[in-house]
């Protein structure tokens, strides 16, 4: 089971959509995958069709030791898609945990019972809120790989080296062997100049890390959570879903080329 957590402390790059289109489109190829929702927002369990009303337990529950991992999943209606919800309760985990000397490990232990219980998932997709808070250094001390969505935009590089410094902190104390699985550049606009100077700024600095495929901006992607639905699902044949099926492939054989080396 590869845990993969997507976080960036800036706010709409497209985590979310990425979490769950990613998701999608490793599902669709058969990975039994397990996204989980660490955003008081709760903006991939509404992406995903379940209501606020269906959840029971929260990745909140799992956080504060109120339930496990497996309690709290639900299926969605992607097939080899489940999800562990997220909901309000997820802002108060900092408060919850201020005392606690295990508190940068709660997930990270409910991975280690999970993982104990047998039948597990291929990938886990952790969707993180936009912060550096105790919930992401939770999602990145449990985690094998940070994928970072970066959007094209103006200040993309400032944003860009202060999650890596917290991933170099993760991996000095932590979580020592914390991977960055990869950059995706989001919101791609190919008709905006700045789009393309961000594309090449990131692809000097970071070389390979940065992955080849690049998701356009697409409104589609931005209509599909209305519906619940994956835009994978809302609409398979537009450029964003195109590119997230582009992108799990190319994740699916840097994975590979790992497990050679
Ligand atoms: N490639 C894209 N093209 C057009 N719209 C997009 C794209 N990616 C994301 N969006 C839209 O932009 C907004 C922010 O995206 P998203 O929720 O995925 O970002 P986020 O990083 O998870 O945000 P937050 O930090 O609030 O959790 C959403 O309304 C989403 O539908
Ligand atoms: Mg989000």
């Amino acid at each position: 089971m590869r845990v993969i957590t997507v976080a960036n402390q800036k706010g709409g790059v497209g985590k979310t959509t990425t979490a769950i289109n990613l998701g999608t489109a490793l599902a669709a190829v058969g990975r039994r995958v397990l996204i989980m929702d660490c955003d008081a927002q709760g903006n991939a369990s509404t992406g995903l069709g379940v209501e606020p009303g269906a959840r029971d337990k929260s990745t909140y529950d799992v956080l504060v030791g109120e339930g496990t991992m497996r309690e709290a999943i639900l299926p969605t209606k992607v097939p080899n898609l489940d999800i562990i919800p997220g909901d309000e309760n997820l802002a108060g985990v900092e408060t919850m945990l201020h005392n606690d000397p295990r508190k940068n490990f709660k997930l990270k232990e409910a991975f280690e019972v999970f993982r104990a219980t047998g039948d597990v998932y291929d990938t886990v997709l952790i969707d993180c809120p936009p912060s550096l808070s105790t919930v992401t250094v939770n999602a990145m001390v449990a985690a094998n790989a940070v994928l970072v969505p970066l959007q094209c935009e103006f200040l993309a590089m400032e944003g860009l080296s202060q999650i890596l410094r917290t991933i170099e902190l993760v991996r000095s104390g932590l979580n020592p062997n914390l991977e960055v699985q990869g950059v995706v550049l989001t919101m791609y606009d190919k008709r905006n100049n700045l789009s393309d100077q961000v594309a090449n700024e990131v692809r000097t600095y970071l070389g390979s890390k940065v992955y080849q495929t690049v998701i356009p901006r697409n409104v589609r992607l931005s209509e599909a959570p209305s519906f619940g639905l994956p835009a994978i699902l809302y609409d398979h044949k537009c450029t964003g879903s195109e590119a997230y099926i582009m992108l799990a492939q190319e994740l699916m054989q840097r994975e590979r080329e790992r497990a050679a080396a």
